[in-house]
């Protein structure tokens, strides 16, 4: 065991911890520790129910403004340093990849500044508040020639996975429709407060897009399928909402998007549907992937977790079979093959992904969203707000 002897205990703002230390992991900082930070502490906190996953990791060092989550933090038995500035984070020798988890507006600001200090990044989506700003982190990755990758853990499901396979298999036929959601249903709740995600100023004009986008696109994206027109239709239902202090404050995001697209895949014009709501009556954090074709389809939604849907088509009878998944993720956990898997699992499966990736060893296992495919998304948002001003089908260049 290390103990980092920098500063003392008492230093204010930042806090240096007595800390375990892992030979050769990759040491991780997290900037931003409300939800998904936190998220991502539990991940490397049962790091070792990887199974003979090759890369070791752990938290070295966290930043959030707020006291209460860094103290927090304090119970992870890896972390050195707790600071709400992140400035002092990033001067660190002990922090080789950055895990930046903040509101929206502030990821150019600091993003850029992990890629400024050399170290690798791994952004939270959306990726830049909106396309202008992707497009600069994107460039300034490439510039400072760093491995940055963007958060997206949904298709590192066992039933996302299968999907995946089963689209790329050549057993569909003509490809005829593919729909990809992300459904929340929280905001129904008018009394909910407002959070940041719900105020153009912190979320982005993209709104819900922006929030819950990049869980639709990653999929479609890496399959090639960009959406080559969008006709978008886009939502504001309450336009305030409680302040949570006694008052109203606005709520001016988009609460649902639904974009018909189309996309050129195999050499045919094929109908894409994304939908992206906060206010899907009845689901709760519900992402599907359809795809159908004339011989086959398939569907899986998080909403049956290990069911994975085929369809095929025999002489004259048409079946939808239900097949039950395991646990059987991208890469081999000590998790019983019959178990389900859930949202920490995948979270922990698309950081392995990422360290994997950064290593050198990815193989052909599935790789995390990258910038190019977070700035592709942001394409369609942009071409998704351009077609609700003008009402109008937008063509993608
Ligand atoms: N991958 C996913 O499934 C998923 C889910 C939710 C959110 N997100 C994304 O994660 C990011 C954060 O969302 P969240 O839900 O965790 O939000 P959150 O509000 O729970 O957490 C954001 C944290 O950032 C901190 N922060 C704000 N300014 C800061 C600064 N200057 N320095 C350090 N910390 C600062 C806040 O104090 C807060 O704790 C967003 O980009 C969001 O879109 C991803």
């Amino acid at each position: 065991m290390k103990t980092d002897p920098s500063t003392s205990p008492s230093t204010s703002p930042s806090t240096s911890l007595r800390a375990t230390r892992t030979a050769d992991a990759v040491r991780v900082g997290v900037i931003g520790g409300g939800l998904m930070g936190r998220e991502v502490a539990s991940a490397f906190g049962r790091w070792f129910a990887l199974d003979g996953f090759p890369v070791r990791a752990e938290l070295t060092a966290v930043c959030d403004l707020q006291p209460a989550l860094l103290e927090w933090f304090r119970q992870v038995p890896t972390v050195r340093l707790l600071t709400a500035d992140y400035l002092e984070l990033l001067a660190r020798d002990d922090v080789d990849v950055v895990y930046v988890a903040v509101p929206h507006h502030l990821h150019e600001k600091i993003t850029t500044a992990v890629l400024g200090a050399g170290k690798d990044l791994f952004a939270e989506k959306p990726f830049g508040i909106d396309l202008a700003s992707a497009r600069r982190i994107a460039a300034e990755a490439g510039k400072r020639g760093r491995f940055a990758r963007v958060s997206s853990e949904f298709p590192f499901l066992p039933g996302a996975q299968r999907a995946l396979r089963q689209a790329t298999g050549g057993a569909l036929g003509h490809l005829l429709e593919v729909r990809c959601s992300y459904l929340h249903s929280s905001d129904l709740d008018p009394q909910k407060p407002v959070n940041w995600k719900r105020q153009v100023e912190f979320c982005g004009e993209a709104g819900v897009m922006a929030d819950l986008g990049l869980h639709v696109a990653h999929l479609p994206l890496r399959l090639g399928w960009k959406p080559a027109s969008v006709y978008a239709q886009l939502q504001k239902i309450y336009t305030t909402r409680p302040d949570g202090r006694g008052g109203t404050a606005a709520c001016d995001t988009w609460d649902n998007a639904t974009l018909h697209c189309t996309a050129a895949i195999n050499g045919s014009s094929v109908p894409m549907t994304w939908e992206m709501k906060r206010m899907a009556p009845g689901e709760t954090n519900t992402w599907i992937f359809e795809v159908l074709g004339t011989d086959g389809g398939a569907r899986y939604s998080t909403k049956e977790p290990k069911t994975f849907w085929t369809y095929a088509r025999d002489g004259g009878e048409q079946r939808w079979a239900k097949t039950d998944l395991g646990f059987s993720t991208p890469f081999k956990a000590i998790t019983g093959g019959i178990f389900e898997p859930g949202f920490p699992d995948v979270l922990m499966q698309m950081w392995a992904s990422f360290l994997a990736e950064r290593a050198g060893m990815l193989g052909d296992k599935f790789g995390c969203a990258t910038p190019d495919e977070a700035v592709a998304s942001h394409e369609v948002w942009a071409a998704a707000l351009e077609s609700q001003r003008r009402g109008a089908v937008v063509t993608l260049t």
